[in-house]
């Protein structure tokens, strides 16, 4: 006769004891126990309430979180990226040159500090407590107690979890009913792991494949090579018959798409020469010189230029100084040689004066300085930058300048003089003469004797700035 021995096997199915949970119903009760909890030296348990409760964390003894040292080092570590990828963009992968500024320089660096250092610090604080907390948590065994609902009603809990090395199953209980709790529970792993329902699991997979497709046609897209256009789905005006600057066109000769004035035409709005004096700051045009209008202006300058450079080859002698100074010297002449216009074109105003000084603030004092003297800040820096290249401007309280007629100054400003840019394309004509008129006021200023001057004068000329 056979007789099987039963033997104790364990199986998973067997629940396990995960813990013991108290109830009381009253906050002050529970920071009471709670102290008593901590005095015992047990370290894995927890309290339950359904609101904050002032206190609580003495009487659990429990101990600052490491959290600000994880935000603290995110915040570090965002600050430190910030500053090396600026300074790898900036002045070593790609060092670029703007107006003389330093390649790398931390002031401009913190805006981008401050803001990864913000951002990471956050990550940091956010993940951080996620992870301290173990969360996101969607079950736990606890939950089952119908007792255990009210912690977040009317009832406070303490939850003694069998893990700690201290608990045991008698003494613990004892000790927690010596509490007076109204109640002390156990509570029980689960027989069958929870699972998550069929249709969850499947609403999340088609979620997830989908996720997935995006990137993963963008990435097979990129990584692949194809005779076709790419699906260009928002069109927009992206795609117009319209010609446009850079590009270039079967329809021209020379190829072009963006079209040059044509000889002896003169675009719309572009006729200046009903008014010599106002556009071009001359008595008249004279016939002989080399005074074009505006609208053919840039041919002959091309032209011209093609012929010096021509010279230059035919001679063979390098395009250098000697045909520069010519050049210079042929455009000074030139310049002396014209019918200027030595009065306004139009009736000076008080209005037009106050006009003039604006634009010359706006315009010519970066370079030329408030008063003229040539000490603008751009020259001021480009000076202690020392790098050799800049042109002094002109002070307008030299002789030279003095002497220019108004017609000429109004032609420094429309077209540049020397290493003086133009200023034509950004200043209307009737703004140039308003510049002019305070050019001269300022010119005047330095040229007047103090003891012309009554006492009230001097007075407000002193208060005001
Ligand atoms: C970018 C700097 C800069 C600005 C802005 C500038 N200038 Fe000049 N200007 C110069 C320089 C440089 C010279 C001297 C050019 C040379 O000698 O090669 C000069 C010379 C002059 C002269 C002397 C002309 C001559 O024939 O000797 C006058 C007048 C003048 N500028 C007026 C103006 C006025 C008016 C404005 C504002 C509309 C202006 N400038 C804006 C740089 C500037």
């Amino acid at each position: 006769m056979a007789t099987t021995i039963e033997q104790p096997v364990k199986t998973k199915a067997e629940p396990e004891l995960l813990g013991l949970l108290a109830e009381f119903d009253d906050p002050n009760a529970l920071i009471e126990a709670s102290k008593k909890v901590r005095d015992a030296g047990y370290r894995n348990w927890d309290t339950h309430t359904p609101f904050p409760l002032h206190g609580i964390d003495e009487a659990m003894g429990i101990k600052w979180t490491i959290l600000p040292w994880i935000v603290a080092c995110c915040g570090l570590m965002g600050g430190t990226v910030a500053i090396s990828m600026q300074w790898y963009m900036n002045a070593y992968d790609y060092p670029f040159l703007i107006s003389g500024k330093p390649a790398f320089s931390i002031p401009a660096c913190i805006p981008i500090v401050f803001e990864l250092s913000v951002l990471l610090a956050a990550f940091g604080a956010f993940f951080g407590m996620l992870g301290l907390n173990q969360l996101p948590k969607l079950y736990n065994p606890i939950f089952k107690s119908d007792a255990f609902r009210r912690a977040t009603n009317d009832r406070f809990f303490i939850s003694m979890v069998a893990k700690d090395a201290k608990f045991s199953e008698i003494d613990t209980g004892e000790f927690l009913k010596s509490l007076n709790p109204t109640n002390v529970e156990e509570f029980w792993s689960d027989v069958e792991s929870p699972k998550l329902p069929r249709n969850l699991k499947l609403g999340l997979s088609i979620v997830g494949v989908l996720m997935i497709m995006g990137p993963a046609l963008i990435a097979y897209v990129r990584s692949t090579k194809s005779n076709k256009p790419r699906i260009h789905i928002i069109q927009d005006m992206d795609f117009q018959p319209s010609l446009k600057a850079q590009n270039t066109t079967s329809v021209f000769s020379d190829g072009r798409e963006i079209r040059p004035n044509i000889k002896g035409t003169i675009a719309r709005g572009q006729f200046k020469d009903d008014n010599i004096p106002l556009y071009y700051g001359l008595k008249y045009l004279p016939e002989d010189q080399n005074v074009v209008p505006i609208a053919v202006q840039d041919e002959k300058k091309k032209d011209a230029k093609q012929a010096v450079e021509k010279q230059a080859d035919a001679a063979k002698t390098p395009v250098a100084k000697p045909a520069a100074t010519d050049a210079a010297a042929a455009e000074a002449k030139r310049l002396d040689s014209l019918p200027w216009i030595t009065e306004f074109p139009m009736p000076v105003t008080e209005k037009m004066m106050a006009r003039g000084k604006e634009r010359y603030r706006i315009y010519c004092s970066a370079c030329h300085g408030l008063g003229g003297d040539g000490d603008g800040l751009v020259t001021l820096r480009a000076m202690e930058l020392q790098q050799g290249t800049w042109v002094k401007p002109a002070s307008y309280h030299t002789e030279n300048v003095r002497k220019l007629p108004i017609g000429r100054l109004y032609n420094t400003i429309t077209n540049g003089v020397r290493k003086m840019p133009a200023y034509g394309s950004q200043i209307p004509p009737e703004d140039r003469w308003t510049i002019v008129l305070y050019l001269k006021a300022l010119q005047k200023s330095r040229l007047i004797d103090a003891k012309t001057i009554s006492e009230e004068e001097k007075r407000k000329l002193r208060d005001t700035k």
